[in-house]
């Protein structure tokens, strides 16, 4: 419309008419109170409903509020600046579909294009899975065939992989010894890393050559980083000891040489299932896998993949494990990974040690890292930690101790969605729990988080 006549218009006619007919006046409205469900009032005034949910590969279900498709993609998500990181905390009591979510996330990512790497089934229940989309399972537990080398080496990149082997080490002796390693037993763990690659001329490694090279050192190495053989074979005394449990303990015989299994980087899954293993077990166990799961998906040319924590509260137990997640969070960035960390609750990852310590610190940066966090039904008295934790609205807090199964609040940036999660019938077979748990055992027994 042009401007003038605007203007000759409004100068002519009062701003409002009193006359019936033009249904404006100045006296009170009388409406009578409307009241509808969300779903329509979302729909008669869209502006109280968060921007549409994301919408692309991978369909998760259906918008609570709104019904609409809701899809769920990091990398797209990220490329397109919706998140600032593709990590993914997901938490919620036992029961509630957290593993099933992150099952069928993981089937339709791989249709998609996507890879998928569970580092560590502790339940057993993920091999379903990988045999419904043609994955790899290897199954740990002592006295079978399959062995893993925690220190392959992965590409041709020495110094990253000499840093990978050190972080294992580290991880491993520190989680064993109940404490920090000290400088010079740090000194001796690198020499005799570098010392047992020498030895075998450049090739590859295993766990007895390192705890070889740390009883007998080169003499010559010690002396260029002023010390003695002698000297360094006392250094590394305590992390000799450490190491000769996977020798000799309860893990012999899965770490302690070669592997005997070699990853086809094709698969569109691989499965580590640690089911076997007892719960003190476990958590070395997750650290040596993870060590050669890495080694497996930075392999170049392996493009974008999921690397599934299940039941990630185990690993966060102990500081070392913690802290060599946090590196390899880091590492994530650079290989286009992206982590699914699976909890009950928020203060699991409390677990991780005492207030102002340095591995409670570390365990709060790796929820820092997760831009996308899905929270699944709370306990009642864990929803102020959760809360503190994604910053949740009243609305927000009042949702979580309601949520029926297989519903989650996903906090993504800059909005909210409760999405109800859509199980297709087949997948249904594939990720049904509840037939190996239903039964005499009660649930948080059989989960072993008591
Ligand atoms: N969205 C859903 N629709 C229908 N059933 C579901 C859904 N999510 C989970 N379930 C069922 O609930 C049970 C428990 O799910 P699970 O993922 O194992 O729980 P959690 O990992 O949280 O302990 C499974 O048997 C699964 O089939
Ligand atoms: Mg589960």
């Amino acid at each position: 419309m042009n401007a003038a006549v605007v203007k000759r218009r409004s100068r002519t006619a009062p701003p409002f008419r009193t006359t019936p007919g033009t249904l404006r006046s100045w006296a009170p409205r009388r409406l009578t109170p409307h009241r509808a469900s969300s779903a329509t009032v979302g729909g008669a005034y869209p502006f109280l409903s968060p921007p549409p949910p994301p919408v692309g590969r991978a369909l998760i279900g259906l918008d609570a509020l709104t019904g609409e498709s809701f899809c769920y993609d990091p990398w797209d998500l990220y490329a397109a600046g919706v998140l600032t990181n593709p990590n993914v905390v997901l938490a919620g009591v036992i029961g509630q579909g957290k593993s099933a979510l992150a099952k069928s996330l993981a089937i339709r990512s791989i249709a998609h294009g996507r890879r998928v790497y569970v580092p560590a089934d502790p339940k057993g229940e993920w091999a379903a899975v990988a045999d419904a989309v043609g994955g790899t399972v290897v199954r740990l537990a002592p006295g079978s065939p399959s062995r893993l080398n925690p220190l392959d080496a992965a590409g041709n990149d020495s110094t990253e992989t000499h840093a990978r082997r050190l972080r294992l080490l580290t991880a491993l002796t520190e989680a064993t010894l109940d404490r920090a390693l000290a400088p010079a037993e740090h000194s001796a763990v690198d020499a005799a890393v570098r010392t047992a690659v020498a030895r075998n001329g450049g090739g590859g490694i295993t766990i007895p050559d390192v705890m070889a090279a740390l009883a007998n050192p080169d003499p010559d190495a010690a002396a260029s980083d002023g010390t003695t053989a002698t000297e360094r074979t006392a250094d590394g005394r305590d992390v000799v000891h450490a190491l000769r449990r996977l020798l000799h303990g309860d893990l012999a015989g899965m770490f302690d040489g070669p592997s005997t299994i070699v990853v086809d980087h094709a698969t569109p899954m691989l499965v580590l299932d640690l089911s076997a293993l007892d719960d003190d077990a476990l958590a070395v166990a997750m650290t040596c896998a993870a060590g050669w799961v890495e080694s497996a998906i930075t392999a170049p040319g392996t493009g974008p993949a999921w690397v599934i924590y299940d039941e990630a509260w185990r690993v966060l137990r102990l500081e070392p494990l913690v802290r060599r997640m946090q590196a390899q969070w880091k590492l994530a960035r650079a290989y286009g990974l992206a982590n699914l960390l699976i909890l009950h609750r928020f203060s699991d990852l409390d677990a991780a040690g005492d207030v102002g310590s340095r591995a409670r610190a570390l365990a709060a940066g790796l929820l820092a890292d997760c831009s996308t966090r899905v929270v699944y039904r709370q306990e009642s008295d864990q929803v102020t930690a959760a809360s503190s934790a994604l910053g949740l609205s009243q609305t927000e807090r009042e949702v979580l101790v309601s949520l029926p199964r297989g519903t989650g609040l996903w906090s993504l940036p800059r909005a909210s969605y409760v999405v109800h999660h859509v199980l297709t019938p087949d997948e249904l077979a594939v990720v049904d729990t509840d037939r190996a748990i239903r039964g005499a055992v009660p649930e948080e027994v059989a989960d072993g988080h008591v």
